[in-house]
């Protein structure tokens, strides 16, 4: 009996607690401040049309199906909605499956694309069609980012909504059970809520196989040539971060996903388009296909997959983080900063962001990585600039990686006690043994 209301009791939580995103620094960010300006989808919706559909299973009397004609009209002149994959309609408060008389209440939205493509380039028209799936999924990364939430998002309890597993939702959601990327993440992320963590993995394996993961040498990281679009990859990373969240993966597991989960990141924003500022701007639907569009579904993957499972996550490579280029470290291609021995000399490897944190409780985890891991390689240090005290540190030992060559989580648990704080997250080098650092994630 006491069993039972246990196992009751631990699934209960498990389904309504959501999964973490948090702010990817800077190019999440980046990311979010493109969308959400003047190039991007973000539009105020106040006057909303909705005449024809766009899949035929969704064709109502009032409401034909004419996906060309819905095109031509939404061509960024005016702004459209129709039924969205799952059948459900923006802005249809009392789910008639009419855009809702009132009005009022759906001000803001994202629509599908601006007609961007690569380095954020005019391609074409803008496509000013408001799904309800895009906003759905897009509010995940304006509740990551502290931005304002899209409007018009009704839901449907009891319906199938494609998205819902991202924000840890799986009531009434049903797995997929096919071999596509983003159906994989999707039942992976299932699997974790309803507590079969091995089904889940048994996904992230399939999905390994189909990536035809090489590691390339040369630039020390895997390559996925099996992955054609982007946000095919960032749905397979936040799986993989949401698996690494997890209590129960075995030690080789654990080590195998980190590698793929800081490859991912590093392909994820290798595949970033820069704008003609090099700002990081928004990605395009298909890798690497110069015809294709920067769209709300992408950015939006993109960044939740930089931030996922995190508050906070500081590339060690740029702003605002600092690498001390006099003692000769180097910023790699791979997102990373190294130190060689026979070439840097000791000292602080990364620091940053120099930021006010709110009271809590963190842990800051280091992802590092030494080609010969020998002695004392790295001490770490929670550093406020205020108190001029670390609030934590911790010595790295060639003992705490997972192996050479490896990317290794160390974690370091910290305080802030004080509101007035402003936090560093140091890496320093001891000169014993090459290190790379990648990135600082703040949970
Ligand atoms: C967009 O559609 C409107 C209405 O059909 C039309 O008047 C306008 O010329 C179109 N604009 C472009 C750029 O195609
Ligand atoms: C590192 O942490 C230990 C244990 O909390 C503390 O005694 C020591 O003073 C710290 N060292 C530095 C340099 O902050």
């Amino acid at each position: 009996m006491i069993r039972f209301i246990l196992l009751i009791s631990i699934a209960v939580l498990s389904s309504t607690s959501a999964f973490q995103y948090g702010r990817h620094v800077p190019q999440g960010e980046s990311a979010v401040n493109y969308i959400y300006g003047p190039e991007g989808t973000w539009k105020s919706i106040s006057s909303l049309n909705y005449h024809f559909n766009y899949y035929e299973q969704w064709a109502t009397p009032n409401h034909p199906f004419n996906k060309g004609a819905l095109i031509d009209e939404a061509n960024g002149s005016q702004m459209f909605t129709a039924r969205d994959a799952n059948g459900f309609l923006l802005c249809d408060f009392n789910r008639d499956l009419e855009i809702s008389d009132d009005a009022g209440k759906c001000s803001f939205a994202f629509h599908e694309h601006s007609g961007k493509g690569v380095n954020g380039n005019n391609r074409g028209n803008p496509f000013t069609q408001f799904w309800l799936d895009d906003n759905w999924l897009a509010r995940y990364m304006s509740a990551a980012y502290g931005r304002p939430h899209p409007d018009g998002l009704v839901d449907q309890p009891g319906q199938f909504m494609r998205w819902k597993p991202i924000g840890g939702d799986i009531v009434n959601w049903k797995t997929y059970g096919s071999n596509h990327f983003d159906t994989l993440a999707l039942d992976g992320l299932f699997y974790i809520k309803n507590n079969q963590v091995s089904s889940a993995v048994t996904k992230w394996n399939t999905a390994l196989i189909l990536s035809q993961a090489q590691y390339d040498g040369n630039n020390q990281q895997f390559q996925y040539r099996g992955i054609q679009e982007n946000y095919h990859m960032a749905l397979w990373k936040i799986l993989t971060d949401m698996l690494l969240a997890t209590t129960q993966l075995t030690a080789a597991n654990r080590d195998l996903m980190l590698q793929h989960s800081v490859s991912l990141r590093s392909q994820i924003l290798e595949n970033q388009q820069k704008n003609s500022r090099n700002e990081p701007i928004g990605w395009i639907s298909n890798i690497g296909q110069d015809t294709s569009l920067i769209n709300t579904e992408s950015v939006s993957c993109g960044t939740l997959a930089l931030g996922a499972d995190a508050k906070f996550v500081f590339e060690a490579d740029r702003a605002p983080m600092i690498v001390y280029k006099e003692h000769n470290f180097f910023v790699r291609p791979y997102h990373a900063v190294s130190a060689v021995v026979g070439l840097s000399t000791e000292g602080f490897l990364s620091s940053g962001p120099n930021w006010n944190f709110p009271q809590g409780s963190y842990t800051a985890e280091f992802i590092l990585r030494a080609n010969k891991p020998t002695d004392l390689i790295a001490q770490l240090f929670i550093y406020d600039a205020v108190s001029m005290r670390n609030l934590a540190n911790k010595s790295v030992y060639a003992r705490d990686f997972y192996g050479a060559d490896k990317w290794t989580s160390v974690e370091v648990r910290f305080d802030v006690t004080s509101a007035q704080n402003s936090l560093d997250f140091q890496t320093f080098w001891t000169g014993f043994a090459s290190l790379d650092v990648a990135y600082v994630k703040i949970k």
